[in-house]
């Protein structure tokens, strides 16, 4: 019997995690009310605190009324919804909960145990990850082919280990129990419509991809700005740092969407071979160039957040400058920067154009103050803008920036999807496109890495909360 992937049981470790509250079950609510899941299915959700089914049931309904208000309109279709739901409380370090956690797949099945279709998805700090897939294999809930034709399935949140070495020891563990088809490392931004739609800018368009390489472009800035702090997650920041939090992950992925090469076709191994040669090619920074390439901040005021330390070295703030040494893009700049407590929120791609052989209409120097720049806007607005010089009306020949402009949101009535909604239906589906492959991670681990080891701990540059960061990453800006 072949089970049907809209039959299936979403195990959640992390029932009481912010990400779970915050994101998974209201998804998972949207998605059961919009119709996309059809079959039959039951979430347990799993974790320390001690609680009956029925207390689950109405923590779920207070997380989604808290953090997604509104969105529960029809009593009677939540409380189908909420019949779905179970609750099994375990240590994720010790074995006998996954015995018990087995017991519930079982009792809440819709299928034979092992036939089923059975997700696992880690919603829990990295250092459980290795802990909870250990116990899976050892419980035998894993299983990389099951006869019965069931499916087994994990999803990973980032950040995927804390580092080369940790990543390399979760995938060989992972592979142990799972076969690279029924891993999904998630990363959100790959949920994003407008990060999606880079490829299909880059791809579907013939005007854009002859010019996208080194002979005509002259800089990529990737910018990754949050306008608030770590909130009240000082000791996840402690542990993390920016670099680790959203470079590693968020970061290199813009970027390798930006920078890979057109793909075989649109299968998820085809796309994520592309991206994994374009993260393997970044050059790493050494103690030699990290001046020279990085800069690091922190946010006055950072070592008063709650759980921080008050002699913290935790950057909130990078700007790298990455160079991306193959045959396109040798010698093109790829600026990323991201950071906490910046003057605006916003994620944004923009690339500039070399400059025309000639400027007619000013001084050499003036070129950038009309140089051609496509960008991508991916949030808060989402647009693609495409900016020229125009003449400005009058006698004199003067020329001012102007820009095309595209918006989703006029351009199209939108359904409403998050990322969430989107990667939980991709899981589910099976397709891959949206998840990070194992080489990728290891890939973007050896790059964060040899920036984390050339910087040895030395105290980031300290920027006033509400500024663009420290002043010398406008300097790296500057030398692009
Ligand atoms: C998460 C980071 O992955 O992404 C957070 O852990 C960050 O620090 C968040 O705030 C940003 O996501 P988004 O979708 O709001 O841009």
């Amino acid at each position: 019997m072949q089970t049907d992937a809209h039959h299936f049981t979403f195990v959640l470790f992390g029932a009481g995690s912010d990400l779970a509250a915050r994101k998974l079950y209201p998804s998972l609510y949207q998605l059961a009310r919009w119709g996309h899941l059809s079959g039959s299915y039951r979430i347990i959700g799993a974790g320390r605190t001690g609680l009956s089914h029925e207390e689950y049931r109405l923590q779920v309904r207070e997380r989604i009324a808290e953090f997604s208000p509104g969105i529960i309109e029809d009593e009677e279709h939540f409380a189908d919804f909420c019949r779905k739901l179970f609750y099994v409380r375990m240590d994720f370090g010790r074995i006998d909960g996954y015995h018990a956690l087995h017991q519930e797949i079982m009792n809440a099945s819709v299928e034979p145990d092992l036939c089923s279709h059975l997700l696992f998805y880690l919603s829990t700090p990295p250092s459980l990850a290795p802990v909870i897939v250990g116990n899976l294999r050892e419980a035998g809930l894993g299983g990389k082919t099951l006869r019965c034709g069931g499916l087994r399935k994990i999803l990973v949140e980032k950040p995927y280990g804390s580092d080369l070495q940790s990543a390399v020891e979760l995938n060989a563990l992972i592979a142990s129990v799972f076969s690279e088809n029924q891993v999904f490392r998630i990363d959100h931004y790959l949920g994003k419509e407008t990060v999606q739609n880079i490829l299909v800018f880059r791809f579907s368009n013939g005007i854009f991809e002859p010019l996208w390489n080194r002979q005509h472009i002259a800089s990529v800035e990737i910018t990754i700005a949050e306008d608030f702090g770590i909130r009240d997650r000082g000791a996840f920041y402690e542990q993390a740092g920016l670099f680790r939090d959203i470079i590693q992950n968020h970061g290199l992925q813009l970027l390798a969407s930006v920078a890979m090469e057109p793909p075989v076709d649109l299968s998820a191994d085809a796309v994520r071979d592309e991206k994994a040669k374009v993260l393997r090619s970044i050059r790493l920074v050494t103690h030699d160039t990290v001046d020279r390439e990085v800069v690091a901040g922190q946010y006055d005021g950072y070592r008063r957040e709650k759980q921080v330390a008050p002699d913290s070295l935790t950057e909130t703030f990078a700007a790298v400058r990455f160079h991306v040494d193959n045959w396109r893009w040798k010698g093109v700049p790829f600026l990323v920067r991201a950071g906490k407590n910046l003057a605006e929120t916003v994620t944004e791609i923009v690339i500039t154009f070399a400059c025309p052989p000639q400027n007619f209409f000013g001084p050499a120097e003036s070129c950038s103050y009309t140089a051609n720049q496509v960008i991508l806007r991916i949030q808060p607005e989402e647009t693609i803008a495409i900016r020229f010089g125009a003449k400005r009306p009058g006698e004199a020949v003067i020329t001012d920036p102007v820009y095309m402009r595209f918006d989703y949101k006029d351009a199209f009535s939108r359904p409403g999807m998050t990322p969430y909604h989107r990667l939980l239906l991709d899981a589910l589906a099976g397709n891959q496109l949206n998840f990070i492959r194992q080489d990728s991670v290891e890939y973007s681990w050896a790059i964060i890495d040899a920036i984390r080891q050339a910087l040895a701990g030395a105290m980031p540059d300290v920027y006033p909360v509400g500024s663009w960061g420290p002043p010398r990453a406008s300097e790296l800006k500057g030398v692009l």
